[in-house]
């Protein structure tokens, strides 16, 4: 008797997650249509350690009022809060920095774009969440304060590209605890969710995000990397050059990857967004316009929004000296 008893037990304690399971999906409305369908990232500019400008490149109104008019509903700002907070209690923000933010968000607003308030290059939390998880929750809680009564094109990104010891299995973990924080201040709120492995496919499909029916999936694709950041300066070690793109095989394994990503989006019921994607400025542009044009039309056709990066920098779509397009690289983005 007493061993059946544990067996029904057991057997309903292991029923219990599948219950919980089937209840979040009784609770999981359709799938929600993602804001972003094309957008820019304006890199380098804010993400930069200490002075925005130090990478080659300031926000200008002027840019976002091209990307408005070109067609871009979005843009996304990498910003570097770790170097413009403090590193201890209430780790408040910088003031005048926030300014400078809430300038270039006003600047979206006001020209009809969808912004994204990232926090990008936040080293720091890959190499010891046990200090910094705190410290970004800490962040979050004065962003989501700071934009709570922000209408709804401002929308946050929790946290760009963890790697090392920011695990898939953490960053799912924080990821639920900022989300439930920004929650608080901000009920309906499109909220993007980082994606651990340095954001890549891998780290989106092993992921097990909280689901909220405002919430969109991230990862970013510079896949095949030995193609995409050839020659690239900041890749360690550096790749060599001279890598094509655009056989058979290439295609094929591109569409592979964007079907995973498809599938990801059905299985957590929520849109994926891929937030990254482009080639090295140095790598020839009829290759960077074939594989741009080749991601670009595949995330369309499968309905999901992109970002490419970036806007005017070693990935660019725009030249600062001469103040053009290139244009097989925006024919790519949006021909
Ligand atoms: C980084 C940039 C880099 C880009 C392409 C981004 O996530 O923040 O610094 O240029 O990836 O490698």
């Amino acid at each position: 008797m007493r061993s059946i008893i544990l067996g029904l037990a057991m057997v309903a304690a292991s029923c219990a997650p599948a219950i919980e399971d089937a209840k979040a999906e009784q609770t999981r409305l359709p799938l929600a249509t993602s804001p972003i369908q094309r957008c820019m990232n304006l890199g380098n500019a804010l993400d930069s350690p200490r002075k925005e400008g130090e990478w080659g490149y300031t926000v200008r109104r002027s840019d976002m009022e091209l990307l408005k008019d070109e067609g871009f509903d979005t843009v996304r700002l990498p910003i570097r809060w770790s170097t413009r907070m403090g590193s201890a209690p209430p780790y408040a923000i910088d003031a005048g920095f926030l300014a400078r933010v809430d300038e270039i968000v006003r600047w979206a607003g006001e020209i009809g774009l969808n912004i994204i308030v990232n926090v990008h290059h936040y080293e720091e939390l890959s190499e010891r969440p046990d200090i910094h998880e705190r410290r970004l929750e800490a962040l979050w809680d004065q962003l989501a304060h700071h934009y709570a009564t922000a209408p709804k094109f401002v929308i946050f990104e929790t946290i760009n590209e963890p790697y090392g010891a920011m695990t898939v299995k953490r960053t799912s973990a924080l990821n639920k605890r900022l989300l439930d924080r920004i929650r608080q201040d901000n009920p309906d709120r499109w909220v993007i969710l980082g994606t651990a492995n340095w954001g890549n496919l891998d780290g989106l499909t092993k992921s097990s995000p909280p689901y909220d029916p405002r919430a969109i999936l991230t990862y970013h694709d510079y896949s095949p990397f030995e193609f995409t950041h050839q020659g690239a300066f900041w890749a360690e070690p550096v790749r060599p050059t001279g890598v094509r793109w655009g056989s058979r095989k290439d295609i094929a394994n591109m569409a592979s990857d964007l079907d995973k990503a498809l599938s990801a989006q059905n299985r957590f019921g929520m849109p994926v967004f891929v937030g990254e994607f482009g080639v090295y400025e140095e790598v020839p542009i009829a290759q960077r316009a074939l594989w741009t044009r080749a991601m670009r039309e595949g995330l369309e056709s499968r309905g999901m929004g992109w970002c490419h990066w970036d806007f005017a920098t070693t990935l660019k779509a725009y030249d600062l000296i001469t103040e053009t397009w290139l244009p097989e690289i925006k024919a790519a983005l949006l021909e």
